[in-house]
């Protein structure tokens, strides 16, 4: 029995005085293994079912380098805030209302937060993983068209699409990501793409394929990019 005892003692004194691979050169791919696959598929594929889709921790970031502008992930995962105002799936965090369903607060968390090297690290491996480079490619994003009062029109009544998305806070649907800081976060070919064919990125995903013609599709990602000018972080 004595025996037993040291080499237990020497593996624990081992697990104290080895420093965690992350902090000790900021490696973004270790950071990523320890702190975020938990939640997160940095590997794919998307949820093959509605019951994987359900179940989804956090959103899908084998494709992050097809989808994030970088500026915004580094200085996001430093201050996160909420992106989706009833949480990854709605049906988690909605509770009866006087007359209609309401956002229960209380079952929302907050994200993990980075420190700047460690933002930093994680960006540089986030920013390599682009599995979905070929439906980047086959967008062009076209900022000379105005949105115009069409787009905003386009995007409350024409497509419905606020029926699931804000356009400032508090003020439109909540079942999928807020639109008033999508043009900071995201890249326009990724929106292009994502509004031509949710399903493309997620085959299970409930946002309509609303078969928008490419010049209103433009429309509406340059009136996303124009409510990003409002600074709503302050
Ligand atoms: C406990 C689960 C959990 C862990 C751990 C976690 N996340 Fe998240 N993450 C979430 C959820 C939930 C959201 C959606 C938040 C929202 O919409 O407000 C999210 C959102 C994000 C987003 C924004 C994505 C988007 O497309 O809207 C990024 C980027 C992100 N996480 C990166 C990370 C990184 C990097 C780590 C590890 C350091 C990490 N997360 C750890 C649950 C988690
Ligand atoms: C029935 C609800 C619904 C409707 C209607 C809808 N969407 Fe979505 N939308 C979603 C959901 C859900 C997602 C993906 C959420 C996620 O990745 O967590 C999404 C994702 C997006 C994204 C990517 C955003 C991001 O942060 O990843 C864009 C851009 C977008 N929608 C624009 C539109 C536009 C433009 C319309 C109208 C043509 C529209 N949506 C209509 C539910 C909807």
């Amino acid at each position: 029995m004595k025996r037993l005892l040291m080499p237990a003692f020497l593996c624990s004194l081992a697990a104290i005085m080895t420093p965690s691979i992350a902090s000790a050169d900021a490696d973004g791919s270790a950071i990523l293994q320890q702190q975020c696959v938990s939640c997160h598929s940095i590997t794919g594929p998307a949820a093959p079912t509605l019951t994987a889709l359900w179940q989804k921790k956090g959103p899908d970031l084998f494709y992050a380098g097809n989808k994030y502008r970088s500026d915004w992930l580094e200085t996001w995962l430093q201050k996160p805030k909420r992106i989706r105002p009833a949480g990854m799936f709605y049906m988690d965090h909605i509770k009866p209302g006087e007359k209609r369903d309401m956002v229960d607060e209380s079952t929302l968390k907050e994200h993990v937060k980075l420190t700047a090297a460690d933002a930093k690290a994680v960006v540089l491996a986030l920013s390599a993983m682009k599995t979905n480079s070929a439906l980047i490619k086959a967008e062009k994003h076209d900022a000379s068209i105005a949105p115009g009062p069409l787009g905003e029109m386009m995007f409350d009544k024409i497509y419905g699409c606020m029926a699931c998305h804000q356009i400032e806070p508090g003020y439109g649907g909540v079942t999928g990501p807020e639109m008033y800081t999508a043009g900071k976060r995201l890249t326009p070919e990724f929106m292009l793409s994502y509004i031509r064919s949710p399903q493309a990125w997620d085959p299970k995903i409930w946002m309509p394929n609303k078969h928008v013609p490419d010049a209103n599709m433009q429309k509406l990602v340059n009136y996303t990019i124009h409510l990003s000018k409002e600074n709503f972080d302050e």
